[in-house]
């Protein structure tokens, strides 16, 4: 039996033939810059580097390279800030290969006293890029630590990298802060906390490798990955005008929705966390989702039904911002064209929260159901789903070891296919036994 399919899917067609989207065909010809901008795809970043002409191997096509630490289920937040958009990514055709990755390896730097919980979570992440319409006919879904040609490439790029320019990355600072790292510990504490581990510090040096090792193009992900694809690039171009034109600079492709960039906690709070405990999961019954929106944050000013209410800052206001389509309001809310519509009658006062909060479950539910359905499917099937990403991960690794073979000859230590290192050795040393 075939898993049910996402929606929305078209049919394959030739790569690099879509110029209506934006995306330049060779991206050796066309710099990456603002020109392609506000373009269906928001993309950031212009390329400050001029392309060389040489091409480069992935001139044919654009290649998705994008993962998640598996350390906990994903919820709408990963959902609207990434794994919506990978899954229209990846049936709009355009692309030439997409490589979705379970990043252990990545997790474990910061996680490393607590690697069950990194590997229970591998199948869970699984399950969740499967049933959110991740197909494993078209994306190549695998696991970061099975791919070991990635630490390869890590070892090779941390000479270009400096630790002040690491200490500069604002995401690794902001963990730090969260993590507690840099506290230090006092004598004794057998925590993690005992100063910054090295593998953590040097995470996005591993991410360059990552995206590098699959001469991805483009890597959808939300802002706070901004700073690693930036040192990425640097490694990218560093690599490049050291050794010659072999990597591909990637650009980011940020979520197009304001919303979406960050999907508040059902608490109002910047962020959904697990820890927080105000996560909707795409794991979620419907009966978990009605009462995760009814107990949502709205506007605390908001207490009877004829106030005046505020929808900025009111989270289940974010939420239809972020999942709402003109569509529903004719299904779930016919007394109301569209959300500016509700938004005034909330604002005006006479609206309760109650109607907001039911609209917003319906909407909610009607779009996890086809995830809840896919998830069946392969919570049955656990043997396959490790099938999928056995077969994924021997995939990347082939692609990866592409890369490495360039990386080592540009790099010159690929001593044993090179004739030229050895022919001259030899003639080297013959002419010193002679003289
Ligand atoms: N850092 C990403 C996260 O926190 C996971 C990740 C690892 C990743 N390697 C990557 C994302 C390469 C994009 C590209 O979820």
């Amino acid at each position: 039996m075939n898993p049910p399919r996402s929606g929305g899917e078209t049919p394959s067609r030739p790569v690099g033939k879509a110029p209506e989207k934006g995306y330049d065909d060779d991206r050796t010809t066309a710099p990456a810059g603002p020109s392609r901008s506000g373009q269906k795809f928001r993309t950031a970043h212009a390329s400050p580097y001029i392309n060389e002409t040489r091409p480069l191997k992935n001139a044919m096509g654009k290649i998705i390279l994008t993962g998640d630490r598996p350390t906990g289920r994903l919820h709408l937040g990963h959902y609207v800030g990434s794994l919506r958009r990978r899954v229209e990514l990846q049936n709009s055709g355009e692309f030439e290969r997409i490589f979705i990755m379970i990043a252990d390896a990545q997790a474990l730097t910061d996680n490393a006293d607590n690697p069950e919980k990194v590997r229970q979570n591998i199948v869970e992440v699984a399950l969740d890029y499967l049933s959110a319409g991740l197909d494993p006919a078209r994306s190549t879904l695998f696991i970061q630590s099975q791919v070991p040609e990635l630490c390869e490439l890590a070892f090779y790029y941390m000479n270009l990298v400096t630790v002040q320019r690491l200490q500069r990355n604002p995401t690794v600072k902001a963990e730090i802060t969260l993590r507690g790292f840099a506290e230090g510990a006092a004598e004794g504490d057998t925590t993690q906390r005992q100063g910054i581990p090295v593998g953590f510090f040097t995470y996005p040096i591993s991410q360059a490798s990552d995206i590098t090792a699959f001469k991805a193009t483009t890597v959808p992900a939300g802002e706070d990955q901004e700073p690693m694809i930036e040192q990425t690039r640097e490694i990218v171009h560093k690599f490049n005008s050291v050794y010659g034109q072999t990597l591909v600079e990637p650009e980011i492709l940020l979520p197009d929705n304001a919303a979406c960039m960050r999907l508040p906690g059902t608490d109002g709070k910047a962020k959904m966390s697990k820890s927080l405990g105000n996560c909707i999961y795409l794991s979620d019954t419907a009966e978990e989702v009605r009462k995760k929106v009814m107990g949502m944050y709205t506007d605390p000013d908001h207490l009877r039904v004829e106030d005046p209410g505020k929808v900025e800052g009111n989270t289940v206001f974010t939420y239809l911002d972020a999942f709402s389509r003109p569509e529903h309001f004719s299904k779930y809310l016919p007394e109301y064209a569209s959300l500016d519509e509700l938004k005034a009658h909330y604002r005006r006062g006479g609206l309760g929260d109650v109607k907001v909060k039911r609209l917003l479950i319906a909407i909610l539910n009607e779009m996890l159901d086809p995830i809840r359905e896919r998830r069946r499917h392969y919570e049955t099937r656990i043997g396959e789903v490790y099938d999928i990403l056995r077969e994924g991960s021997a995939k990347a690794r082939a692609a990866a070891a592409e890369t490495l073979a360039d990386v080592r000859a540009a790099m010159k230590i690929n001593y044993f296919d090179d004739r030229e290192l050895i022919d001259g050795q030899t003639e080297h040393f013959k002419l010193k036994t002679e003289n």
